[in-house]
């Protein structure tokens, strides 16, 4: 009789995408996998094991350290929280030395504190790291997520068929939709189909899914971060249009404030990140993260323009010697003249800042009345600009400048 009503209600869902009225803008938290890893040795190690501390300390330091207050919300959990098996009537179960609470417990927990919280599953038979998967389990995983009372899941597919991905993954988003929770959903569909030579569909993954990964986990070094970026550069054509309120594409963790990248390197991850209009995950350790890092992580100018409700990703609009120029429309809109966030990016290595000089008009800026500018990290006001007015701006070697030019009303309006 259940599993009835269970083909019932899938096939009253059938027609619609996921629709679930979340991710409006991109997803802001933390996630622990590119700082914390698969690191189950509490005994040697229990400060940076995955465990439920782990998360009630990250969930507080968000709280009381003001993450929260310029947006990030979601605490979300990463690969090896579970337990080898299934329990006996098949339900996932944490590890239970790491997780002696259980996972509503932890949930409570970061509700309470106001913030929201994510997990993660795979569609395969494994997770990644070798925990159980989702494959034959789906529609009970899915209510055993809203029982638990998650806000955002994140559906690796790792040991599963890349082919099985188009059906496996709209069906899993409904099966989440109906629990009559809603639940962000963070895909991992298509850059497992395009590592097996599959063309992702794009049109339908946008539909089912909040959010979807297109390329290789970042990893803590400048070189991983230069390669995500050439990888939206250089295909921004099939990747940037699907982007848009409830649905973006995910570049990957932030990894500001670890080990890997300097302080001008951060602050390029993070221009060409809100360019993008990704997901803002961050994965560091807020316990020990330096000042000039978290000042970063919380420039809310930027954050602005990563959140910017039109919800419009941005494109690498010039790329020569080691120079790039990305730009993203924003708002406010005067008729159809958008403002803009520009971000001035120097990859070169010589050692001494680049100056880039250009036209407003040059960077598509041609509105007559004109474009407010400003620098979105140093506080530096331009004034009014108008199309032809040149600007010149130093950029350090793995560096940015970062500027927002917003659109000026004729005065007579
Ligand atoms: C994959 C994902 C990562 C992380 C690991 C966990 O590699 O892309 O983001 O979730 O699995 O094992």
């Amino acid at each position: 009789m259940l599993s009835i009503v269970w083909i019932i209600l899938l096939s009253s869902t059938l027609c619609h995408g996921l629709d679930n009225g979340l991710a409006k803008t991109p997803p802001m938290g933390w996630l622990s996998w590119e700082r914390f890893r698969c690191n189950t040795d509490c005994i040697n190690d229990p400060d940076n094991c995955i465990s439920e501390q782990l998360f009630q300390t990250m969930t507080d330091i968000v709280v009381a350290d003001g993450y929260a207050s310029v947006g990030y919300e979601y605490i979300n959990v990463d690969d090896c929280w579970l337990e080898k098996h299934r329990s006996h009537d098949g339900k996932l179960v944490a590890d239970r030395k790491r997780f002696p609470n259980g996972i509503k417990a932890l949930s409570d927990y970061i509700h309470s504190r106001g913030l929201k919280f994510g997990i993660y599953e795979d569609y395969g038979n494994y997770t990644c790291a070798g925990y159980p998967g989702i494959i034959g389990y789906e529609e009970k995983d899915a209510l055993q997520f809203a029982e638990w009372n998650v806000d955002y899941v994140k559906l690796d597919g790792c040991y599963a068929l890349p082919f099985d991905m188009d059906r496996g993954y709209s069906t899993f988003g409904r099966l989440l939709n109906i629990t009559g929770k809603s639940m962000v959903y963070s895909c991992s569909w298509p850059v497992y189909q395009i590592y097996a030579g599959i063309q992702p569909n794009y049109s339908a993954i946008q539909t089912h899914c909040n959010l979807w990964r297109n390329y290789d986990d970042i990893q803590d070094s400048w070189a991983s971060v230069e390669n995500i970026i050439d990888y939206y550069g250089n295909n921004q054509d099939l990747i940037a249009p699907n982007a848009g309120p409830g649905h973006w594409n995910d570049p990957d963790m932030l990894i500001i404030g670890n080990f890997g990248l300097s302080y001008e390197q951060a602050k390029t991850q993070f221009a060409i990140w809100s360019i993008l209009a990704a997901p803002l995950l961050m994965s560091v350790d807020l316990r020990t993260i330096r000042p000039q890092f978290k000042h970063i992580l919380q420039n809310r100018k930027i954050i602005a323009v990563d959140q910017d409700p039109l919800g419009i990703q941005g494109r690498r609009i010039y790329k020569h010697k080691g120079i790039e120029i990305w730009s993203r429309p924003i708002g406010p809109l005067y008729q159809n003249f958008y403002s803009y966030a520009i971000a001035f990016v120097n990859r070169r290595t010589d050692g001494t800042p680049s100056d880039i000089s250009v036209t407003l008009k040059e960077l598509g800026l041609i509105n007559y009345s004109g474009y407010r500018v400003e620098d979105l990290y140093e506080n530096v006001d331009y004034g009014v600009l108008y199309p032809n007015t040149k600007i010149k701006v130093k950029v350090n070697p793995s560096g940015v400048v970062m500027l927002k030019g917003e659109v000026q009303f004729p005065v007579d309006l």
